[in-house]
């Protein structure tokens, strides 16, 4: 039987809506991103955020439904995210499933945004990512965001084990503070990603934090390291000098990434590593990941590692056949955790 679910996330900056058929046939993919209007703040102005959100859900439904070919009628169940993330984001997109589901008459699914990460690997997609058949648990998942930076544990759908997490800055939050000391940018990530590509990761030996025993992690000594080297270093800033802080500071991100990640495969025997989040996207962190491994390592594509509806759908699909279902009085979980 063919099941066809709408996902909806608004939780940061990216106002998304995506149709998913099967929980993993991607018929559509909107996404209407803010990074423009938050640029000029160095990172994501809440107030802005929910606002933008308000005026970009209804056109990203209706553009959602169109490209799928479908109508309201045709969907069996709507899926959005209700934590973590920004508030005033959160609200917006649960206030529109919301109106949404009264006024058609279809069950709401509630979906934690960072199992939306977990999922998008069961999306079809060809290229780096998994097929969904050949999925096999248990299975250990590293999620890097903006705001979170987990390895994970899943014994099977819905189960899972905490291992370890950031205990300060997330991976992809240390990338957008450092890139903000560079004057590179925002997002920070890709900006530092791109630089480093012309630098030296030896250039400066920054620390990592190994946190020996534990699966943790912590960036806050990195970041002071780096604004330490920058204060000592008075002169201009080449474009190469900048180049060697981005390549030294990714590759400690990376090293201590990759190898907690490949020390919790080992230990838990997992049949492959999935790698989530936006700062998936980091081609380094791949590339480290998979040389310690020889087990797969899968990464959905670019569009897919960061935040979109589609993995939000893909989430809700298998919530939806468990039996899950939102009450009206369902609220937002600013803070809600995976396990
Ligand atoms: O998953 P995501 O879109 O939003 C959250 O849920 O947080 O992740 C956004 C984060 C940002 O911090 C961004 O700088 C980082 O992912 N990011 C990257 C790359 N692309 C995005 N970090 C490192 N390398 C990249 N290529
Ligand atoms: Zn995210």
């Amino acid at each position: 039987m063919t099941v066809r679910v709408l996902g909806i996330e608004t939780s940061c900056d990216e106002t998304a809506v995506a149709v998913v058929e099967n929980g993993s046939i991607i018929l559509s993919n909107i996404i209407a991103s803010q990074i423009e209007l938050h640029a000029a703040y160095g990172g994501v102005f809440p107030e802005l955020a929910s606002r933008a959100h308000v005026e970009a859900i209804v056109p990203a439904a209706t553009r959602a439904l169109e490209q799928a070919h479908l109508d309201w009628g045709d969907l069996d169940a709507l899926a959005v995210t209700y934590g973590p993330g920004l508030p005033g984001s959160l609200l917006v997109g649960l206030n529109f499933a919301k109106g949404v589901a009264l006024a058609r008459g279809l069950p709401l699914v509630p979906v934690n945004h960072l199992e939306g990460h977990i999922y998008a690997h069961w999306l079809i997609t060809g290229a780096e990512g998994a097929s969904p058949g050949s999925l096999v648990f248990p299975l250990l998942v590293l999620i890097v965001s903006g705001g979170h930076s987990e390895l994970v544990l899943v014994r099977e759908h819905g189960d899972y084990t905490y291992l370890g997490g950031t205990l300060d800055d997330a991976a992809g939050e240390a990338f957008d503070k450092v890139a903000r000391m560079l004057d590179l940018g925002y997002p920070g990530g890709p900006a530092i990603e791109q630089a480093a590509r012309q630098g030296n990761p030896r250039a400066h030996l920054f620390p990592r934090a190994w946190l020996p025993g534990s699966y943790d992690f912590s960036f806050s000594g990195l970041k002071t390291a780096v604004m330490r080297t920058l204060r000592q270093y008075n002169g201009p800033r080449p474009p190469r000098f900048i180049a060697d802080m981005a390549a030294s500071f990714q590759a400690a991100v990376v090293e201590v990434l990759a190898e907690k990640t490949a020390q919790a495969a080992r230990e838990f025997d997992v049949t492959a590593v999935l790698l989530s989040g936006g700062v998936s996207a980091n081609t380094a962190l791949r590339q480290a990941t998979r040389a310690r491994l020889n087990i797969p390592v899968y990464t959905p594509p670019l569009i897919l590692c960061t935040d979109n509806a589609a993995m939000i759908a893909a989430a809700g699909t298998y919530r939806y056949q468990a039996g899950v279902r939102a009450g009206w009085e369902l609220d937002i979980d600013p803070g809600l955790r995976l396990v």
